[in-house]
């Protein structure tokens, strides 16, 4: 199938179309090898929720056609653009001074914001400095501080319902989803802002996507099956989009240490990839409007 022309890519990173790959589409979590997770002495078989698709992996390179497709334009904005960009040297080199590639988990990461105050002073300056220049004056918050284990190919999970005191091997991936815990209408999603999320790891890591809106993944299903009669809404969406399109492409980007993209994760679908990782994957997410 060919993509549509709906979310774009505003690209402003320096390696260009380089690091932008293109698949045939989605494939059932049941009909997919699955690699063993192999980490800081736990291994594990991922598991998935029962109607999680992952992405085919028969990557390639974009066709010129493909790239016009995805080209942004000056209409771009919070709900229909992808943006992929570099932190600010400053930034960067705080981050690097924190020395985060030591830690195995979590609980590292935290140890050693708290073991370098100053720097973490510094950092909360820049960040905020930096997020300022995107914020378009609306405000921003940081959403997320965390990692993921290498070797996945999917990493979102809604951890909300796990135990305490829960490890990898309990989570259940979702696979290729949309964001959003409140219920909202599909019409209104183009009102829930963007996330910018900054790998912070020393290793490339991925974000998946899907270039149409949630409004225009509903049309397509309008054209194969009653919306009413299927109750479709922001909670399964993706599983009927898949099932009755899974022939429609995922766009893969690679994102190396201390680049970001800002995706608008409500309205479209979309998740992250450490596959290939030998190192623990870390991310700082914010929420906010960010324009670019
Ligand atoms: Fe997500």
């Amino acid at each position: 199938m060919k993509i549509k022309r709906g979310i774009i890519l505003h690209n402003q990173f320096s390696e260009g179309s380089e690091s932008i790959f293109i698949n045939s589409g989605v494939i059932h979590h049941t009909q997919q090898l699955h690699e063993n997770v192999n980490f800081n002495g736990i291994v594990f078989k991922p598991n998935f929720e029962k109607d999680a698709y992952l992405p085919k992996r028969d990557w390639r390179k974009l066709s010129v056609e493909e790239i016009k497709i995805l080209q942004s334009n000056k209409k771009r904005n919070d709900s229909n653009t992808i943006c992929l960009g570099e932190i600010p040297d400053d930034l960067k080199k705080l981050y690097q001074n924190l020395k985060l590639s030591d830690c195995n988990n979590r609980d590292e990461i935290f140890a050693k914001f708290r073991e370098n105050e100053k720097t973490t002073i510094e950092l909360n300056t820049s960040m905020a400095n930096f997020l300022m220049t995107l914020s378009n004056n609306k405000p921003f918050k940081i959403h997320f501080l965390g990692s993921n284990f290498p070797n996945l190919e999917v990493v979102a999970c809604d951890t909300t319902i796990l135990p305490k005191g829960y490890t990898e091997k309990d989570m259940k991936f979702l696979g290729i989803h949309n964001d959003g815990t409140q219920y909202v209408s599909t019409y209104k999603l183009h009102k829930s802002g963007n996330r910018l999320t900054i790998n912070l790891g020393n290793q490339d890591r991925y974000f998946f996507f899907i270039n149409i809106t949630l409004t225009q993944v509903l049309n397509m299903l309008k054209e194969k099956i009653s919306i009413k009669e299927h109750e479709i809404d922001i909670t399964n969406i993706a599983k009927y989009f898949f099932k009755y399109f899974p022939d429609y492409p995922v766009i893969k980007i690679k994102q190396k240490p201390y680049q970001y993209y800002i995706a608008p994760t409500d309205n479209c679908f979309h998740d992250g990839s450490t596959l290939g990782n030998t190192a623990l994957d870390m991310i700082i997410v914010y929420f906010g409007a960010f324009q670019f």
